[in-house]
Formats: structure tokens, C-alpha cells, sequence
């Protein structure tokens, strides 16, 4: 009897073993394949020779390799479901400004993972990292360092990320938000040394009053409660903001000036403007926006262009030396 068990043990242990045991060669067809040992090496240095394909300079040559392939045809098991989730990213063919450049592919652009609730969160702009300028060459170069965040929404949906992790020492926040009731100014700083109680459960340490923005910060922050686009209008409190760079803030291409725009619709007629406009592609040193654009899954309030015009939008502006990625 035992020993028939045993048997059986092991028979079932062979069986098992052998489903599972891939020989080499076989390709896990459950993961995507990793291809990225021909570029990982040299993809985040700033001195890799990467040679560059000829079509660079054009809009083509700036549009992600896979343009045009549309996803919802591909059969499940080539990367999907795992090719609607924003990875760290390949560079793109062509790099911007000398320096490589994440690949513009639509899910950056796009919130396909939120949309079919592969991620919580909308707003996750942590692949974006690697690519940030600021890792690249020294900001804290220039003298005057300034961030402007045109829809703004609350602290801590951009402002906060930019002061914390872009890898630059902004002496300057100009940002707008229409809504006064949306952004709200952060309060004082908190004092690190009293502002624990101690809980019954001795391990449980609790804070008296949230930590806040340190005043240092408050004070580099200006904000306006206004709209932005390629126009002024007193009356509607409309900025005209290619205005407000060049001739309120007198901003110049020496200085380091980093902008994100979130605008919802207005960056089209801003950012058209801007492809013909050589002084900003000078004056601005690296670009966030988000391009907004019709599909039934984002729910975005824009039904005058597509997301194949976006990503047009956004070749256009790689092609014309712009360091731009999509927001978030
Ligand atoms: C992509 O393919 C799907 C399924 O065949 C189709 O419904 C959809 O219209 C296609 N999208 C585009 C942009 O061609
Ligand atoms: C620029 O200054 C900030 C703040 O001091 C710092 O965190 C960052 O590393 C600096 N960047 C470089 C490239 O030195
Ligand atoms: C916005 O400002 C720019 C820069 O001053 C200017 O060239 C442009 O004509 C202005 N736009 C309008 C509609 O006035």
C-alpha cells in the first residue's frame, strides 16, 4: 500500500515536473520576450554612439516604429495584456536636442492601463524618469531656473513631483489653474521634532498635524487663476501664454526653463503656434503636455482631433527640436 503511494507520488511528480520544466530554447509564452539587451546598455548614458536611421529629422522618423499597428488586432499572447501598461520604455529612433528620448508610443499618451483598470493610478509618470533632461545635462547650471505648471489642479498633482524629483533646483514656479477651488496653497512647514504622539501601541508612531510644504518652497511659488491658451482676454482672464514667457516673464534660451501643460484642449492652438515659433524651442528646455484627443475609452472632452493627430502633434514637435513627452 506505501509503497503504492510512493509510486503514484512520483509518477505524478514526473508529470509535473516535466509541464513545467521548460527546455532550453522554448519561449515562455506567457511573458513578453525580453529584447532589450541590445539597447539597455547604452540606452540611459549620454555619451552611447547610437547610430541613428536617416529618416531622422523627419516626422516619420520621430513616430514610434510601430505606428500604425493597431493593437486591438494583434492576437492575445503577443504582449497582450502586459503591452497596455506603461513600461520604462525603449528610446525612440531619433534623439531630441542630441540627447535620446523615450519612444513616443501611444501608451504614454494614453490611458489604456487605467482605462481597463490595469493601474489605480492616472496620473503615474514614473517611466518617464529615466529620460527627464535634468538626467542628462546640469540645469543648475543657468542661473535662473524656472518651472511652469499651466493646469496646475492641485499641489500635489504635479507641482509637488516636480519639486521632489526632477533632478533641478527651480527658483522659480509660475503655475496656473483656472479653478480657485481646485488649487489649494499649501500651508506652513511642520516642526520635525514635536510633531509625534506617541500610541498605545508603541510602534504605531502618529503625526500631530500633517507635514507640510516647507516655506522655502511656498516662497519660489507664483499662481495665477487663469486660463491659458494662444490668446489674451482680460475679461474671461484668458493668458496668452507665449506672451507671458517671452515678454512678462522675459524668459531666455540661457535660462533653464521647464514647462508641463495640462490644459485640456487648449495646447493645440498653443502648440501649433509654438512648431513655427524658433524662439521657443530655444527658450524651453524640456516639455510635458497632455495632448488631448477623441477615444470612447479616455473620456476626454475633445472631439476635434484624433489620436493619430496627436501623435502626429508630437513627431512634429521631436522633428522641430522640442525635448517633449506626453504627460502624465
Ligand atoms: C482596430 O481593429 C478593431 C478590431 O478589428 C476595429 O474594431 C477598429 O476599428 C480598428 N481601429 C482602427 C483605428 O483601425
Ligand atoms: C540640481 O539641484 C538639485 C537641488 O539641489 C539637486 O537635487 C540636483 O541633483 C542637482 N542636479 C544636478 C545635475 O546636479
Ligand atoms: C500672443 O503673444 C505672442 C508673443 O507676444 C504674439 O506674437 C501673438 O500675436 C499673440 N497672440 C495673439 C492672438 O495676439
Amino acid at each position: 500500500m506505501v509503497v503504492c503511494i510512493i509510486l503514484i507520488y512520483l509518477i505524478i511528480e514526473v508529470i509535473v515536473t516535466n509541464k513545467y520544466t521548460r527546455k532550453s530554447g522554448e519561449v515562455d509564452e506567457f511573458r513578453p520576450t525580453c529584447k532589450t539587451r541590445s539597447w539597455s546598455q547604452e540606452a540611459f548614458t549620454m555619451s552611447s554612439q547610437q547610430k541613428e536611421p536617416k529618416i531622422c529629422g523627419s516626422v516619420v522618423g520621430c513616430l514610434p516604429e510601430t505606428y500604425g499597428i493597431n493593437i486591438s488586432k494583434l492576437p492575445l499572447g503577443e504582449g497582450r495584456p502586459w503591452n497596455q501598461m506603461k513600461w520604462m520604455g525603449k528610446p525612440a529612433r531619433c534623439r531630441v536636442k542630441g540627447h535620446l528620448i523615450e519612444s513616443l508610443d501611444d501608451i504614454y499618451n494614453f490611458r489604456r492601463g487605467w482605462a481597463l483598470k490595469y493601474v489605480k493610478d492616472v496620473e503615474d509618470k514614473y517611466h518617464l524618469v529615466p529620460w527627464l533632461l535634468g538626467n542628462r545635462v546640469d540645469l543648475n547650471l543657468s542661473k535662473r531656473r524656472v518651472y511652469l505648471d499651466l493646469g496646475a489642479n492641485s499641489f500635489k498633482s504635479s507641482i509637488q513631483w516636480f519639486m521632489q524629483m526632477y533632478p533641478c533646483d527651480f527658483k522659480e514656479v509660475h503655475a496656473f489653474e483656472s479653478n480657485p477651488n481646485v488649487f489649494e496653497f499649501p500651508k506652513e512647514e511642520f516642526d520635525e521634532d514635536s510633531n509625534f504622539k506617541v500610541q498605545k501601541n508603541k510602534n504605531a508612531i502618529a503625526v500631530i498635524k500633517t507635514p507640510e510644504i516647507p516655506k522655502w518652497m511656498i516662497k519660489r511659488m507664483h499662481i495665477y487663476n487663469s486660463l491659458v491658451s494662444d490668446f489674451d482676454d482680460e475679461s474671461t482672464k484668458i493668458v496668452n501664454i507665449t506672451r507671458f514667457i517671452k515678454e512678462t516673464l522675459k524668459l531666455k534660451a540661457t535660462d533653464t526653463v521647464v514647462v508641463k501643460m495640462d490644459i485640456e484642449g487648449n495646447e493645440w492652438s498653443i502648440l501649433e503656434k509654438w512648431l513655427e515659433d524658433s524662439d521657443m524651442v530655444d527658450i524651453i528646455d524640456e516639455l510635458f503636455v497632455e495632448v488631448h484627443y477623441y477615444h470612447p475609452s479616455v473620456r476626454w472632452d475633445n472631439k476635434d482631433h484624433t489620436r493619430d493627430q496627436a501623435s502626429h502633434l508630437f513627431a512634429s514637435l521631436r522633428t522641430k527640436g522640442f525635448y517633449v513627452h506626453p504627460w502624465p
